[in-house]
């Protein structure tokens, strides 16, 4: 029945054998002791008579024999094993040739070979080392895995595999880990820790088979691989992938996760996943949760997930933020991937960005995920949204004074190349009531107006009431331009109830993303009125706004590490942490002499953004000095009149570091 289940929800089940086999056979369940041997690749992966002999192709039993269960790839899953992909999948012969005779163009050593390397035959690499295609996988858990599927064989049980975890999309190693009866969900390296690691050694086969056998029974998850079991039949086949139909094939979250955010995962308190041993969670990290309070030591914990040197206290990060070590991480682990196998290295990130990245960005932000074109930072995206609206010579475009160079060039462009007008209206800063903002945009629109373009929050740390300006625009029939790089991150934000048209992010700032991220977010029914840069083709339904080419896959990949990071903690949750801050920055200036605060009231300021002027101080100088003396990192704001210093406090900032920063700058002249 299960057979036909496969066979139903793999319509190519039928093609010629796969390239990939793996045989889990068990031998002498007739009669004599059990003998668990794995072996790897059947006929059809064999290159040689050695390899064939190997890997089982002279073995008389051939699948679907009582004695056999077999892991092979799903042709659906492996693109190039049926004839669509870059190597369309032929039967192979045992000398590296296709059944047809031809010679085989799959590079050797490439995907597709198959093989388990055991650490006898790959004696360079650690003791607990496994290899297949090159890769090193988790040797106890991989060998603890077979020992479990070969017991279970050997007792005539059946492999339970979930075809969710079963997805296997690429070539790649088995990684599995076992649990008890389905439940507890623990990694296997804590099962193996709990049986005092006897069996995780490897004395001897007695010794392994005696720790098998005493083994309760026990289900097996793989948890990366790119096979699946095909029923056994006879004996203990009733129940062979008794889950296979449930699941869903091509979901990557879950070995993405492991791959490149399981440092993360048990940090955050998601599902502990096993991942191989470079992703092993990291135990010093405490487990990630939104704190019950905004106060320094409810966030201790948040805190430890930071890399930052002791003894500085970075209070820039209006400039960058600093992504917690979990980020990096997945950074690194996505570079590592591509850099050992590079096609599935990048075909991995490139599943994980449209799977889990763009789709958690969208909900994070409340629109949908084809709304959102992810990009190198906000100065891109908003190059993006402004060459994007449609305008002819003499029309022209509402900015304020208070834009940032990165939202004001692309018009200057424009300016220059089109003849299109750019008009500034001036917003004061310390900000004036949103009345005030409103009159003051309201008069500056001529009947020549077709766009407004402005901040939600200045890089001053001005919250601007933008969903007032958009509403203003939408009922002058003007399309809403925002530049959100200094907004999202520091307070929730819900884009589609802010009503604009577009909206640019800065990811490697309050969001804690790596450097060099960033989106654009284009309403769906503003794509008339904003259009590609790029694309001549492009549709209402493929708008195509991201420019063509090589992305930085591995950086992309890991703003999904940031999203589940903040996502964890909750915006709220953040807000009130950076405001906690911010308000006890803002008490501590009012006790120093000639500080003149500039940030507004809490409905005009953002959470995290402080600026301020202390007569007689050059802000520029002012910068150097506290860095120097006490390893302080803050910004100079000298704009829009202002001889400021920018203070900037994220949620792992502490009041003691704002009181050092207070008290070096109250004896600075
Ligand atoms: C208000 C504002 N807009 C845009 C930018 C540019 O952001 P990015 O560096 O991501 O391009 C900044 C950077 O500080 C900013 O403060």
């Amino acid at each position: 029945m299960l057979a036909a289940l496969f066979a139903s929800l793999d319509p190519l089940n039928s093609v010629p054998p796969p390239v990939f086999r793996r045989t889990i056979s068990r031998y002498g369940d007739r009669g004599g002791r059990a003998t668990p041997s794995v072996r790897g690749g059947g006929a059809a992966a064999c290159r040689s008579p050695r390899a064939a002999s190997r890997c089982g192709a002279n073995d008389p039993r051939r699948p679907g024999d009582a004695d056999h269960a077999q892991i092979v790839p799903s042709p659906r899953l492996l693109p190039w094993s049926r004839g669509v992909g870059r190597w369309p999948h032929r039967p192979r012969g045992p000398e590296g040739r296709r059944a047809d005779g031809t010679a085989s163009r799959r590079p050797r050593g490439g995907l597709g070979r198959g093989r388990i390397r055991p650490r006898e035959r790959c004696p360079a690499s650690s003791a607990r080392a496994h290899h297949l295609h090159g890769r090193r996988v988790a040797g106890p858990l991989l060998r603890h895995g077979w020992r479990r599927a070969q017991a279970r064989l050997r007792r005539g049980r059946t492999l339970h595999l979930r075809r969710r975890d079963a997805h296997l999309r690429a070539p790649s190693s088995l990684l599995v880990r076992t649990h008890d009866g389905g439940a507890s969900g623990e990694p296997a390296h804590h099962d193996r820790a709990r049986r005092g690691g006897a069996a995780r050694t490897d004395r001897g086969r007695d010794r392994r088979r005696r720790a098998d056998a005493a083994l309760p029974e026990r289900k097996l998850d793989v948890l990366h691989a790119q096979f699946r079991v095909l029923p056994m039949t006879g004996a203990g086949a009733g129940d062979a992938g008794g889950s296979a139909g449930e699941g869903r094939y091509g979901l990557m979250d879950r070995r993405d996760w492991l791959r490149l955010g399981a440092t993360g995962a048990a940090a955050l308190g998601l599902p502990a996943c096993a991942a191989w041993e470079g992703d092993a969670p990291s135990a010093e990290l405490p487990p990630l949760e939104a704190p019950a309070g905004t106060g320094d030591a409810d966030w201790d914990d948040v805190r430890a997930h930071f890399l930052v040197e002791p003894g500085t206290a970075y209070l820039n990060n209006a400039s960058i933020g600093m992504p917690p070590r979990q980020v990096v991480d997945a950074v690194a682990a996505g570079y590592r991937a591509m850099a050992e196998l590079p096609a599935r290295g990048r075909s991995d990130l490139s599943a994980r960005i449209a799977e889990h990245v763009v789709p958690g960005l969208a909900d994070l932000f409340s629109v949908r995920p084809d709304e959102l074109t992810l990009t190198r930072n906000a100065s891109e995206a908003l190059h993006l949204q402004s060459v994007g609206v449609a305008l002819s010579a003499g029309d022209e475009v509402l900015i304020t004074t208070q834009e940032h160079p990165a939202g004001r060039r692309p018009w200057e462009f424009r300016q220059v190349r089109e003849g299109i007008r750019v008009n500034e209206v001036f917003i004061p800063s310390p900000l004036p009531p949103e009345a005030e903002i409103l009159s003051r945009f309201e008069d500056a629109i001529t009947p020549r107006t077709r766009a407004v373009s402005f901040c939600h929050v200045t890089r001053g740390g001005h919250l601007y009431p933008v969903e007032a300006v958009c509403a203003l625009a939408r009922e002058r029939g003007l399309v809403s331009l925002v530049d959100g790089a200094q907004a999202v991150g520091q307070f929730p934000v819900d884009l589609t109830s802010l009503g604009c048209d577009a909206y640019s992010v800065s990811l490697h700032k309050w969001m804690l993303a790596p450097a060099g991220t960033g989106f654009l977010f284009v309403r769906r029914d503003a794509r008339d009125r904003i259009r590609t840069a790029f694309a001549p083709d492009a549709t209402a339904e493929q708008p195509q706004f991201g420019p063509p080419g090589t992305a930085a896959f591995p950086v992309r990949a890991a703003i999904g590490t940031a999203v589940d990071f903040v996502a964890a903690l909750g915006l709220e949750a953040v807000e009130a942490r950076c405001r906690h801050l911010s308000d006890h920055l803002k008490s501590r200036l009012a006790e120093v002499d000639g500080v003149t605060l500039l940030s507004g009231a809490r409905d005009r300021s953002a959470p995290g953004s402080t600026i301020f002027e202390k007569e007689g101080l050059d802000a520029v100088a002012a910068v150097g000095a506290i860095e120097a003396s006490i390893s302080s990192h803050i910004d100079e704001h000298q704009r829009d009149g202002h001889n400021a210093i920018r203070v900037s406090t994220h949620i792992y900032n502490t009041t003691e570091q704002v009181d050092r920063f207070v008290e070096a700058l109250a004896i600075l002249h």
